[in-house]
């Protein structure tokens, strides 16, 4: 008899643990995301979102636990050219063009298209612009731009559309949604409620652990109540309880 082949998961974490001095940051969290998924971390300031994020791409080194991330376990330099992080504080060169910021970002991986990565974001026709003239939401569309500019396999995105105005919005979920049917898996915190709804599964990060987690019909059954909202005040309430 032979084993079904069993997918090489995109985001494999087990037990991971991180203190900064008194402050534990990530308190043994657990998290699973298959390929081509998109998933959602929501949590309260200081739950540990950033902190995972960067313990995926090897900024933060955990003090126990496992991390896999594209089949490889991190920290590893190789796997790097296939993740997009948009950092929770854009990571932007005020005085090149916004051209250059993409071009330099597809530079650093060797590959990429700035045209398709700045048409997806609506600033093509912004491209000649000094990127610190920018309003802010179109500069979080930059940074979105040089994220995925080299078609990277798995985003991450630390609060990628703060700032960036409804419609537009809207219009990134159905380019990221695109992405994620073409197999990229990505990772976004948020805590924008609307902008969680429309991941495939959520979780609800508290205090360093992953405290609840499932598709939006899953954790309002779950909470017993009709407002996504809603069912992470109360998941976070039975919690801290
Ligand atoms: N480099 C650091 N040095 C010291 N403490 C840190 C460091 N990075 C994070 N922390 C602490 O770890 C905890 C988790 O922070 P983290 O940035 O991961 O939270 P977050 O969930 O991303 O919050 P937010 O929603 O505000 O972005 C916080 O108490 C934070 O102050
Ligand atoms: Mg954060």
């Amino acid at each position: 008899m032979s084993t079904p082949p069993t997918t090489t998961l995109a985001i494999e974490a087990r037990d991971v643990r991180k203190r900064f001095g008194e402050v534990v940051a990530l308190d043994g969290l657990d998290l699973a995301v298959p390929p081509g998924q998109i998933y959602a971390l929501l949590g309260p300031n200081g739950a540990g979102k950033t902190t995972f994020i960067r313990s995926l791409v090897g900024l933060v080194r955990p003090d126990a636990g496992e991390l896999r991330v594209l089949g490889a376990p991190m920290p590893q330099r190789d796997v790097l050219a296939d993740i997009g992080y948009m950092t929770q504080a854009a990571a932007l060169y005020g005085d090149l063009s916004v051209e250059e910021n993409v071009r330099f970002f597809a530079r650093i991986v060797g590959r990429g298209d700035p045209e398709a990565a700045l048409r997806f974001v609506e600033l093509w026709d912004r491209r000649d612009s000094v990127t610190a003239t920018l309003s802010g939401g179109m500069r979080t569309r930059l940074s979105l731009a040089c994220t995925v500019v080299h078609r990277p396999r798995l985003l991450l995105l630390d609060e990628p559309t703060v700032g960036v105005d409804p419609q537009l919005r809207a219009q990134l979920w159905d380019g990221l949604r695109a992405m994620a049917a073409d197999g990229v898996t990505i990772l976004v915190s948020s805590h924008v409620m609307d902008e969680a709804e429309r991941a495939d599964r959520l979780g609800l990060v508290l205090g360093g652990r992953l405290l609840a987690e499932g598709t939006v019909p899953e954790l309002l059954a779950r909470a017993g109540v009709d407002r996504l909202e809603d069912a992470f005040l109360s998941l976070s309430a039975r919690a801290v309880r």
